[in-house]
């Protein structure tokens, strides 16, 4: 069954969505929209690693809300290597004036307080392998958008893709097949879920793909 495309946010998800800090188009963030809404009919919570301002957590929030589940994200909030103070990603405007440190909680907050979606929501505070190695449920949805290295992308995949629901959607940021086009942890979870034989490719937007995981029915018919 493919994703369908036609559901969009409420118009004032969007409007924030669209002034929200963050690293996700809009174009690819209507396709995780309509991934949601499609994984949310599955009854089960989405899973999102890599909250920062709350850009992408708005749209999961929007679809957990209209689908009647919760979503959930990850982050320890204090950034990722290309987002520290003199590298590519920095914003100045994330370090902790106190602590002299990235804190992006204070903005995920606030992101989502002010779209009213906080009901809709379970923020987890803490480093993404850890949070994985204590989650116990299936999940209807696994985003994967958190540490761009091969071993905070690999972790990721490796804690949280056991917890996804045979029809569970996985999608993945930032796949860039060329090299070029950037870093390449990304891709390289993409080939491992692809080559694992579990996951039929249902969408790709830009960088953003979304795999659905086989069924049982799926894997007896090979
Ligand atoms: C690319 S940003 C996420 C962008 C967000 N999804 C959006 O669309 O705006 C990556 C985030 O992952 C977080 N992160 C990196 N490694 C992590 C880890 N091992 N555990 C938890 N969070 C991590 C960083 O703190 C950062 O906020």
């Amino acid at each position: 069954m493919p994703v369908d495309h036609s559901p969009i946010p409420a118009p004032d998800v969007l409007s924030a969505f669209e002034a929200a800090k963050g690293f996700m188009p809009l174009n690819e963030g209507l396709a995780l929209y309509a991934a949601a809404t499609e994984a949310a009919r599955l009854g089960l919570p989405l899973l999102e690693v890599g909250t920062y301002c709350g850009r992408s957590t708005l749209l999961l929030a929007d679809a957990a809300r209209a689908g009647g589940v919760l979503a959930v994200t990850v982050d320890h909030h204090r950034g990722s290597e290309e987002q520290q103070p003199g590298w590519e990603y920095h914003d100045p405007a994330t370090v902790d004036p106190r602590t002299g440190v990235m804190d992006t909680l204070p903005a995920f907050r606030r992101t989502l307080y002010e779209a009213g979606l906080e009901d809709h929501v379970i923020a987890v505070v803490g480093r993404s392998p850890q949070a994985a190695s204590v989650w116990a449920r299936p999940l209807g949805l696994v985003f994967i958008d958190g540490g761009h290295t091969d071993a905070h992308a690999s972790a990721d995949y490796g804690g949280w893709v056991p917890h996804l629901a045979p029809g569970g959607l996985l999608v993945i940021h930032d796949v860039f097949p060329d090299p070029a086009d950037g870093g390449q942890a990304p891709y390289r979870v993409y080939l491992r879920a692809l080559e694992s034989g579990a996951f039929t490719e249902i969408t790709v937007t830009d960088s953003l793909r979304v795999l659905r995981r086989k069924g049982a029915d799926d894997l007896a018919r090979g």
